[in-house]
């Protein structure tokens, strides 16, 4: 984190460098200063490579180009973003995470949103892919054919500018997918390595029989066992088995050689002078491959990382980086920076776990394991945040470790399938309405897809019309809200939570989409729904109008509580109730408790535990009575609490 000195002959480089830059290139000196403070962490992260003085050279001309290119009004964000480097961890972050066609039809249609997102305070918009894919199929954009395009159903890099520009003016960041694991099989390097290109060849990893394939896969889990086995596709035009972790359309890319790290190096440069101000690094722990290993965190992927990153603050400080980093706590600390990476890779990254508790947490109605798997969790550092969400477009995994589950009694095996059972809506007595994603026959893990209201019981509900089980839903959505919404970091709200929307099985008319259901919590956007919550009518809408205000509440609650910096850890407390989930953060500004009733019956948190009898609930901004026999919950209620 702290600018290490240069060593002699890292002086003498940069020197060596410097004179590389014309002398013509505007702010010069703001150039120079950034890369003689970010030159060690640069070096260290490009030590995988070995690169010679030529190679350092064409990376330095790729930032010079993008530097010169990079408008006054970015530069000025960039000096706002470093003269305030906490701007992303304050409270008033909020995320809205939507597909921009379901959302709003095109980058045009975004635009006409913006004052939806900021009736919800909303400073940070994540836009689902949108750079020019393969045809579908396409993994919901995920295959990327090219990356300086805009799909073209969703508008030009024209409209993209234009788009961050008018987010920029209204405090407004825009998060980017950036694909680096694989590009799609029609992307221009992967066509010239299928016609034989020698150079492109290297970009990928292409092997001439299964000799390899055979031997690696003796390692390598299996991404979508379902509808993509296996990691490696055989490819008739050049007659090689390709890596292809993900879809067979989707080819890995060999970041073992150098070009690629430039070419992304220029991509990711590029970006940001369009005014991208966060980069979502897709599938990231997946970049770095090695035999006899599961390919997945190794540590060459954080070293990359952190070349990119010293890359990105020497030509746009403004930018940032989030690790989708889907893997278990211990290796995911190290996407926020762990030993030599502190303070020097991913600003941000998904906090699998919460999300994945708070569902096992609503099934079992005990939160005895929540709280001790969220209490073994690594501290992560200061400047970084998680990112926090209920849900998100990909399916759940019930990332449950065996370790945790038996220390609070439980056999992981079970619990987890247990809670597949309970979300596909085979156990009984479940309020669930989920579908099973990728059954995996080996492991028998099973994950499962749906939209967060119809896990939380609301679409079960609504087809017994049964007003109490739709009240208790609407809480359960609100109340893990209000954990996501205050355990720390910048929450995600994904598109439709808002409103509640089901499950939409409509993807099952799309050939292109029918394998996939995690589209079915992909919904596109009723704004007509919305026009009609004023005076809701139906049970549904009902519904819906309360969990819109309840979670607008949230939200302003959020944005003037200083103790939900995320600079600050919470602290997950041993609860005395087993049903409620109770955790602290601790600010110079005073202590938040906040108080979580994980069951559907009134629960109990004792007077001689809470110590205290007068608090404040930071939600409703009502005194909250505590009485000599405790602080009694109704079902799923919550609070934030401050002590006055
Ligand atoms: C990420 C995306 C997921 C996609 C995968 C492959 O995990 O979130 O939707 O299928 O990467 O790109």
């Amino acid at each position: 984190m702290f600018s290490t000195p240069l060593t002699h002959q890292q002086t003498r480089l940069l020197e060596t460098l410097e004179s590389k830059i014309p002398k013509s290139v505007p702010e010069r000196h703001v150039l120079q200063a950034r890369l003689k403070r970010y030159l060690p962490e640069l070096l260290e992260g490009l030590a995988v490579y070995q690169p010679t003085q030529t190679q350092l050279e064409q990376l330095l001309k790729i930032m010079v180009t993008h530097h010169k290119a990079r408008k006054p009004s970015l530069r000025l964000l960039d000096l706002e973003r470093l003269l305030a480097p906490d701007w992303f961890e304050r409270p008033e972050t909020i995320a809205y995470v939507a597909y921009t066609e379901r959302f709003a039809g095109n980058l045009k249609g975004v635009l006409e949103k913006v004052p939806y997102l900021e009736s919800m305070h909303i400073k940070y918009l994540h836009l689902m892919p949108f750079l020019q894919p393969r045809p579908a199929p396409h993994d919901g954009g995920y295959a990327v054919q090219n990356y300086r395009e805009v799909r073209s159903d969703l508008g030009t890099i024209e409209d993209l500018e234009h788009l961050t520009e008018a987010l920029h003016q209204r405090g407004i960041s825009l998060c980017c997918d950036l694909v680096l694991n694989h590009v799609a099989l029609e992307h221009e390097w992967a066509t010239k390595a299928r016609g034989g290109d020698k150079k492109y060849q290297n970009y990928f990893y292409m092997y001439p029989d299964r000799t390899m394939p055979d031997q690696l896969e003796q390692h390598l889990p299996e991404v979508f066992p379902d509808f993509a086995p296996g990691n490696f596709t055989f490819d008739q035009a050049s007659k090689t088995w390709v890596w292809t972790t993900f879809n067979a359309w989707q080819w890995d890319l060999n970041w073992s050689n150098f070009e690629v790290f430039l070419e992304f190096a220029d991509v990711i440069l590029w970006l940001s002078n369009k005014g991208i101000d966060i980069f979502r690094l897709d599938a990231i722990a997946f970049i770095w491959k090695r035999l006899g290993t599961n390919c997945q965190n190794l540590p060459e992927v954080h070293q990359i990382t952190q070349a990119l990153r010293s890359v990105a603050r020497i030509v746009a400080p403004a930018v940032l980086f989030k690790a989708e980093a889907i893997v278990p706590p211990n290796d995911l600390i190290h996407y926020l920076g762990r030993g030599q990476h502190f303070g020097k890779v991913s600003d941000t990254a998904y906090h699998n776990s919460l999300m994945v508790q708070l569902w096992s947490s609503l099934a079992s109605k005990d939160t005895r394991l929540m709280s001790h798997a969220l209490r073994q969790f690594p501290k992560k550092p200061s400047n970084t945040a998680w990112n926090t969400y209920l849900r998100c477009h990909d399916d759940i995994g019930w990332a449950i470790s065996d370790l945790d589950a038996s220390a609070v009694g439980l056999d992981g095996y079970a619990h987890r399938r247990f809670l597949s059972d309970f979300y596909a809506g085979y156990f009984k007595g479940t309020f669930a309405k989920g579908l099973v994603f990728q059954e995996n026959p080996k492991t028998h893990d099973r994950r499962i897809s749906g939209s967060a209201a119809s896990l939380a019981g609301l679409e079960l509900a609504l087809e017994q019309s049964d007003p109490r089980q739709v009240e208790l839903s609407v809480q359960r959505l609100l109340m893990t809200h209000a954990v996501v919404f205050s355990f720390g970091g910048i929450p995600l709200l994904y598109m439709g939570d808002e409103l509640a929307l089901l499950n939409d099985h409509s993807f099952l008319e799309n050939p292109e989409m029918s394998m996939d259901n995690r589209w079915v919590h992909r919904p596109a956007m009723p704004w007509e729904v919305l026009a009609r919550l004023e005076q809701p009518v139906s049970l549904q809408e009902r519904a819906q109008a309360q969990v819109q205000a309840g979670m607008k509440k949230l939200i302003e609650a959020r944005v003037q509580t200083p103790q939900l910096h995320a600079a600050i850890e919470s602290t997950v407390l041993e609860s005395p109730n087993a049903h409620v989930f109770v955790f602290e953060r601790l600010h110079p500004t005073g202590r938040l408790l906040c108080v979580f009733n994980f069951s559907d019956t009134a629960q109990v948190l004792p007077m001689w535990w809470l110590g205290t009898s007068q608090a404040i609930d930071q939600i409703s901004q009502q005194p909250v009575r505590i009485e000599s026999g405790g602080l009694w919950l109704a079902a799923y209620q919550y609070l934030w609490l401050l002590e006055k």
